[in-house]
């Protein structure tokens, strides 16, 4: 399927997903998000896929929300279609999503790469959530996810004053998972997805769903939840294969069963 703003390819069981608004840094129109929406729908139906890897260009992940097309909103209208609530769907992917950021992860690029399971950063990779200069706030996530990401202090920082920070400063505020050399972005992100792919699906999604868990439930209530889906694990042939795989010292070949 063609797209105006993505480039979709397959790699092996990976989705690549290419955000490609050059002419405007990969700011987040509507057109992005219902493409978006599209080949996530597209990549999750296919069941020869196991994860996913979102990423812009060499200069930009995304410069945020599309300024142009929001600066006319009014309230009622912001209101009444519940801006930017169509991002929860991207959110809410069932599969696996890696980050893979390059340039300016700003605004909604930052809240954008904060929705993915993961974020894979270059060693360009920029930071920050300058809403406050536009006279707004965050408004996909990000005073929620940036502060659960990397505490009040840091959060407080960025929001209030507006400034970026680089990936090493990310990697060590625990955003950003890895960083890595610009020109070993996208093969690294790729590795890393293809890895989690090669695992049996039903097992990564329950890895994942329990690990966002932790950010909506009391430790109790998470600790209970983690271990009902490790019960349930023991229902699928890929455990009976993985454990049988382990014992025999062969490679495990699973089915996603
Ligand atoms: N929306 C619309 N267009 C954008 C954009 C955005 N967020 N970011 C960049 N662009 C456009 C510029 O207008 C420019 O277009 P023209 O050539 O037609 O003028 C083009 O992309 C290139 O940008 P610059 O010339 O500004 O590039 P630069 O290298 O000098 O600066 C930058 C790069 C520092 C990222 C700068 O573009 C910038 O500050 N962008 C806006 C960042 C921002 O404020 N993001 C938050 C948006 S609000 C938001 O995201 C709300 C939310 O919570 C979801």
């Amino acid at each position: 399927m063609a797209y105006e703003t993505l480039i979709v390819e397959t790699h092996g069981a990976v989705g690549l997903v290419r955000i490609n608004r050059p002419q405007a840094l990969n700011a987040l129109n509507s057109t992005v998000l219902s493409e978006l929406k599209q080949a996530y729908a597209a990549l999750h139906l296919d069941d020869a896929i196991g994860a996913i890897v979102l990423t812009g260009s060499e200069k930009a992940f995304a410069a945020g929300a599309d300024i142009k097309e929001m600066q006319s909103l009014d309230f009622v209208d912001a209101y009444k279609n519940d801006f930017f609530s169509g991002w929860a769907e991207i959110a809410n992917a069932r599969k696996p999503v890696i980050a893979a950021v390059s340039g300016f992860a700003l605004g909604g690029g930052c809240e954008v790469a904060m929705m993915c399971d993961f974020i894979i950063a270059s060693e360009t990779a920029k930071f920050g959530q300058p809403e406050i200069t536009l006279s707004v706030i965050p408004g996909m996530g990000g005073s929620q996810r940036l502060t659960r990401a990397v505490g009040k202090a840091k959060a407080m920082d960025l929001i209030l004053t507006g400034r970026m920070m680089d990936a090493a400063e990310a990697e060590r505020s625990g955003l950003v998972a890895r960083v890595v050399p610009a020109d070993k972005l996208l093969d690294e992100a790729l590795a890393a997805a293809a890895k989690i792919a090669s695992y049996s699906g039903p097992a990564v999604m329950m890895a994942k769903e329990a690990v966002n868990r932790a950010f909506e439930t009391t430790l109790e209530e998470g600790l209970r939840f983690e271990r009902r889906l490790f019960h349930s694990l023991f229902a699928t042939e890929d455990q009976k294969e993985g454990m049988a795989a382990f014992v025999a010292k062969r490679k495990p070949a699973f089915k996603n069963r």
